[in-house]
Formats: C-alpha cells, structure tokens, sequence
C-alpha cells in the first residue's frame, strides 16, 4: 500500500500575505539604473599603494537574499583585513549594467575583482578584458565561458542537481508511484547553475524509470516570477508529485500555488536548493515542514575573501577552481545543519 509522508501540520502563507523579495532596479536587461552609490577611487578607498589593496565586487543580482547573503559575508571577511577596501556593485540582473560595473571598477583602478556573473556568454568578454589587463579576477557561484580569470569558487551545481534527483527518485520509489510526475522550475537559462543543475537532475533520477519530468519551465531564479509560472504548471498538470524548483524562493513560491491550487500538500515533495542558514532561508523552511528538501549552496564569499587576500598580499597563484561542499538538509537533519551554519 501506498505510504504518504505525514505532515498535517503542513501549511504555507496565502499569497497575499508574504512580503516578496523583488528585483530592486529594473527588469532582465532592460536599460541600467544610474549608480545610486559614489564610486570610491583607488586613491580615496585604499590609500598608500602597494600597502592597500582596491577590490571589486560585481553582483549580479543584490535583490536576492542569497546574493546579499554573499555580500554580507564579503563584507564581514574583508572587514578582517585593514588594507583590503571592497567596493560593491549591484547589476539587478541586467547583463549590460553587469558589464558597465565591471567596466567602472577598472576605471577606478581595481587590484582584483571578484565577479557573480548574471548570465555566462554577456560578462566573459569583460572578464577576459581584466584578466588579460593582469587584474586577478575570482569567478563566484556562477561560471564565465573559456578560461580568462585566474580562479573559480563554487560548489558542484551538477552533483547538487544530481543529488537531488537521487532523492527524488527515491521518494517516488518509497511512495510507490508510477508514473512519479515531477515539475522542473528552472533558473535563468544562460546562467549555469541551471543548466548544470538540470542536467544533474536528469541523471540523477535515472535511478527509477518511473520517474518522468512532465513540466520544465524558467522562472530566472526569482520567487515572484515562480508563482506565476508555477501556477500555471499545476494547472496543465494537476497529478504533479513532485516540484524540483532550482533555489528555494521558487520552491516556496511554487508550495504557495500548490496551496492556492487546493493540492494535498502531503501527497506533494518540494525539493529546493541554497539552504540559506537564516530564518527565512531553506533550512529552517525544511525545519518548519514547508520544503520538504534543499541543498547547501554556500555563497562563497569568505572563501573569495581568503583568497583575495592570498593573491594580493602573499602573491599566491591560486588553483583554476576551488569547489564548496554541499549538503542534503532533510527533515531529520534541519535543526543540526543550521546550527553547523551558525543558523540563529
Ligand atoms: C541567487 C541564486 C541562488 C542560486 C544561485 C545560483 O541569485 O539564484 O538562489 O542558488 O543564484 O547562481
């Protein structure tokens, strides 16, 4: 007989009672927002050169808590080091403003920049444009195309998908479904966390046939957009299983229009990604039985830090990649990994 996960308790908010987190500036690739902060120059922000180091850090989108959680931890790792100044630029998800930022911090005569690019083909070219100016520049999170920056920091994204796919093809099995329908809400296509978390995911559900992804559409990693778009796939698919969102906010997005759709949360798994130790992040989301799974996606940002300062100052040459590790958070392990994460 069929067993289903037992959450009576389960509940999520109305829609019309969470207060979104929305894109700050403007739109994808719409025509960029004036710089709103004054650019600091190398001489005003770093002082004696050669004692002080300038660097820049291109956002790609600070209107995200996964991405100001990065921020943060840029800021409070550099706040360690004295001679190290970090100035921030925020592309609200717009190539073209992305590409100016990176374009301004050279102006103002950066010692390194460190770059979370938007999408992959639009910023390589002004990545390859630093590098080949002899300024070290530390990828973050989301890749460029070819090989012009001198390091990468992330996690795995294809071994996160493929883990998460593995989980899934599990639950179908435990549950006993066949067909196990799965909706796929995806990130921004030409960033490459999605697609590698995609990819991943197709692997990893090999496991069990059973498994079929009847739905698999974008939602460019933000939470509002993913209300929409998913709810208009539980309209086209009413016997989903399973919702595979590519971060949490579309997860949390999408268990809201499962809840506006009437949908037996119970019968529902809700699988996300970025475990963000903070009380509205993923694990304590898996702790208060909303999403049923998420994966650790550290930002990175004290790691790009550490490294900066290795490169600057100890004239290390670093590894091409230095990769994060993840972690399953589950209903049975939530409590733990956010206090590991300093959750509080
Ligand atoms: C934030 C974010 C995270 C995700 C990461 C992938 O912009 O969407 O939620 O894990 O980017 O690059």
């Amino acid at each position: 007989m069929r067993t289903l996960i037992n959450r009576p308790w389960r509940t999520v908010l109305a829609a019309g009672s969470v207060a979104f987190s929305l894109l700050a500036g403007c739109a994808p690739n719409e025509t960029p927002p004036p710089e709103t902060t004054t650019p600091a120059t190398k001489a005003e922000g770093t002082g004696t050169a050669g004692e002080t180091y300038l660097v820049g850090m291109s956002q790609a989108n600070k209107g995200e808590p996964w991405r100001q959680a990065m921020n943060d931890q840029i800021a409070a790792a550099a706040a360690k080091h004295p001679n190290m100044k970090v100035v921030f630029a925020d592309a609200a998800q717009n190539n073209a403003k992305q590409v100016a930022d990176v374009e301004n911090f050279l102006q103002q005569g950066i010692d390194l920049l460190i770059i979370s690019p938007n999408e992959a083909a639009p910023l390589t070219d002004v990545v390859a444009k630093a590098h080949d100016k002899g300024i070290p520049v530390i990828v973050l999170d989301r890749k460029v195309n070819g090989e012009k920056y001198a390091m990468w920091i992330g996690a795995d994204n294809q071994k996160i998908g493929e883990l998460a796919g593995n989980r899934v093809a599990t639950w179908c099995r435990e549950q006993n479904l066949n067909p196990c329908n799965v909706l796929e809400i995806r990130g921004l296509e030409g960033s490459t966390p999605a697609k590698e978390r995609g990819d991943g995911f197709r692997e990893g559900i090999k496991t069990n046939p059973a498994v079929k992804i009847v739905a698999s559409q974008n939602a460019d990693w933000l939470r509002e957009k993913a209300i929409s778009v998913s709810q208009t796939m539980l309209q086209a698919h009413p016997g989903a299983h399973v919702i595979y969102a590519h971060n949490d906010p579309m997860a949390e997005a999408a268990l809201i229009s499962a809840q506006n759709a009437k949908k037996d949360l119970n019968k529902l798994l809700v699988v996300g990604i970025d475990g963000l130790p903070t009380p509205d992040g993923g694990i304590r989301s898996v702790m208060e039985d909303r999403i049923d799974v998420t994966y650790v996606y550290p930002t990175g940002g004290a790691e790009a830090v550490d490294w900066a300062s290795r490169i600057l100052e100890k004239k290390e040459t670093p590894p091409k990649a230095v990769v994060l590790e993840t972690q399953e958070v589950n209903k049975a392990n939530a409590a733990e990994v956010y206090k590991k994460y300093g959750g509080k």
